[in-house]
C-alpha cells in the first residue's frame, strides 16, 4: 500500500506522516516513511538545490528537478519497498509538483499531470491526503520560522498552490482516494481521521 501526505508548506503533514508511521508499526505492519523531494543521496542533493540555492530558477527547471529526484526516489526506494511489502509513506509526491509548479508557479495542472504521466502510471498512490488549514494559521506557523526558496514566495503564492490542489482534486473526484482533512483540527484528531481511513482501506478496498 503507497500512501501520500500532501499540503502546503506548514500544514502540518511531516507530523502525521510520522504518527501514521507509529500507529501502523505498533499494529503490526512493516511501515517505510520517505519524503520528496529526498530519500536517496541523489535526490537529496537535488532538494539542497531546490531549496537553498541563491540564484533564481527557472520554472520548468524547477519542474524537472523535482522530476528527477522523484525518479530516483521512486524506481530506488519506493517500488522495491512496495516490492518487499512494505506499507510506503511518502511525504509528497508527484501532487505536490501539480500544486506547486501547475498552481503557484501557472505553469498549468494538465501539463503538470503530463509531464508526471510516467510516475501517475508506475505509482499512483492507493491514498493520498490533503492536509488543509486556514491560510491564516500557515502564515502564523511561517511567523518565527527559518524560510527556505520556496517557503520565501510568501502566502500568495501559497494560496495559488492550494488552489491548485483544489482544482487538482476536484479533477480527481471518483477517480482516486484524495481526503481532505480540515488541518485546523487538533494534531489528535487529524490523526484518528487518518488512520480510520488507511484501516478502512486495509479491511475493505483493498485488492
Ligand atoms: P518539504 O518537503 O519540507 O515540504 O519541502 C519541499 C518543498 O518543495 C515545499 O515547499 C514544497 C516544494 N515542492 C514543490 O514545489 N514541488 C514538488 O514537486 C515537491 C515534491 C515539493
Amino acid at each position: 500500500m503507497f500512501i501520500t501526505f500532501e499540503g502546503i508548506d506548514g500544514s502540518g503533514k511531516s507530523t502525521q506522516c510520522q504518527l501514521l508511521k507509529d500507529s501502523l508499526e505498533d499494529i503490526g505492519y512493516k511501515v517505510f516513511m520517505t519524503r520528496e523531494p529526498g530519500g536517496t543521496k541523489i535526490a537529496e542533493a537535488i532538494r539542497n538545490i531546490l531549496l537553498h540555492i541563491d540564484e533564481p530558477i527557472e520554472a520548468m527547471t524547477e519542474v524537472f528537478l523535482y522530476c528527477a529526484a522523484r525518479n530516483e526516489h521512486l524506481e530506488k526506494i519506493i517500488l522495491p519497498k512496495l516490492a518487499e511489502g512494505y506499507i510506503v509513506i511518502s511525504d509528497r509526491f508527484f501532487d505536490s509538483t501539480i500544486a506547486y509548479q501547475g498552481g503557484g508557479r501557472g505553469l498549468g495542472i494538465d501539463k503538470m499531470k503530463e509531464i508526471n504521466s510516467i510516475f501517475i502510471e508506475k505509482a499512483t498512490p492507493d491514498l493520498a491526503f490533503f492536509i488543509d488549514p486556514d491560510l491564516s494559521t500557515i502564515e502564523k506557523r511561517m511567523e518565527n520560522k527559518e524560510l527556505d526558496r520556496i517557503e520565501k514566495e510568501g502566502i500568495e503564492f501559497m494560496a495559488k498552490v492550494r488552489k491548485g490542489y483544489l482544482d487538482l482534486i476536484e479533477s480527481q473526484k471518483n477517480i482516486r482516494n484524495f481526503m481532505t482533512i480540515d488541518g485546523d483540527l487538533s494534531i489528535k484528531e487529524i490523526s484518528e481521521i487518518v488512520l480510520k481511513r488507511v484501516e478502512d482501506f486495509l479491511e475493505n478496498d483493498r485488492g
